[in-house]
């Protein structure tokens, strides 16, 4: 098949493999055996906010949930099924919800065009604007306020991390867990801790702490 791009990427595994063993030629076969990684991510799909490397970190080091605008559905079986297994299984330290400004999801749940199915998706930040209506209409600026709502999704997806029964059964269990809200800009690529780490069941809101 002729196509440059799609050629070169075997080529570049090579070139990875290559450069990997001359660091530490027991790179891979340590990897085989186990991975413990210490933190779960949960972030946007944009390819500007890849989780490794914004963080310097190592294959083995981060398991990945990504999707479109870093939302926490509570029947979505995929992340479900990512977070029991990186926090029951895995037994993960961290769990880090890190959205990004200039996030096109948060940009469209802003507007009104209709584009397609993804609208049903991101009607659960049109959910998150309805919660802080009255915050961010008082925001004239639209990029301060695009801003702001992409910080008050990150803040709402850690509120429905820990409603999960897995994360408060966790902490029933006296297991060691902290759940963070970052934002990543794609101006200067620097991260922005939003302050919001969430240790304890005594944090959760008590509508939705659950009894075990
Ligand atoms: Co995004």
């Amino acid at each position: 098949m002729k196509n440059e791009f799609y050629n070169k990427l075997i080529e570049n595994n090579k070139e990875w493999v290559k450069s990997r063993l001359a660091e530490d030629d027991q790179f891979f076969s340590r990897l085989e055996k186990q991975q413990a990684p210490p933190l779960l991510w949960i972030g946007c799909s944009d390819s500007r906010v890849p989780a490794n490397q914004i963080i310097g970190a190592d294959p083995g080091e981060v398991f990945v949930h990504r999707n479109i605008a870093n939302v926490v559905v509570h029947s979505d079986m995929n992340l479900l099924s990512v977070m029991d297994y990186s926090v029951n299984v895995l037994k993960v330290k961290h769990i880090i919800v890190c959205g990004h400004y200039g996030c096109g999801g948060v940009k469209a749940a802003m507007g009104t065009q209709n584009i397609g199915i993804i609208d049903n998706w991101i009607r659960h930040i049109r959910d998150v604007y309805r919660f802080h209506k009255r915050e961010l209409d008082a925001i004239e600026n639209d990029n301060v306020r695009f801003d702001r709502l992409v910080e008050l999704n990150v803040k709402e997806q850690v509120g429905n991390v820990v409603k999960t029964s897995i994360v408060q059964k966790a902490w029933e269990n006296g297991q060691e867990l902290h759940v963070h809200g970052w934002v990543y800009g794609l101006k200067d690529g620097l991260i922005k801790d939003l302050d919001l780490t969430i240790s304890d069941n005594n944090e959760v809101d008590e509508v939705f702490r659950l009894e075990f």
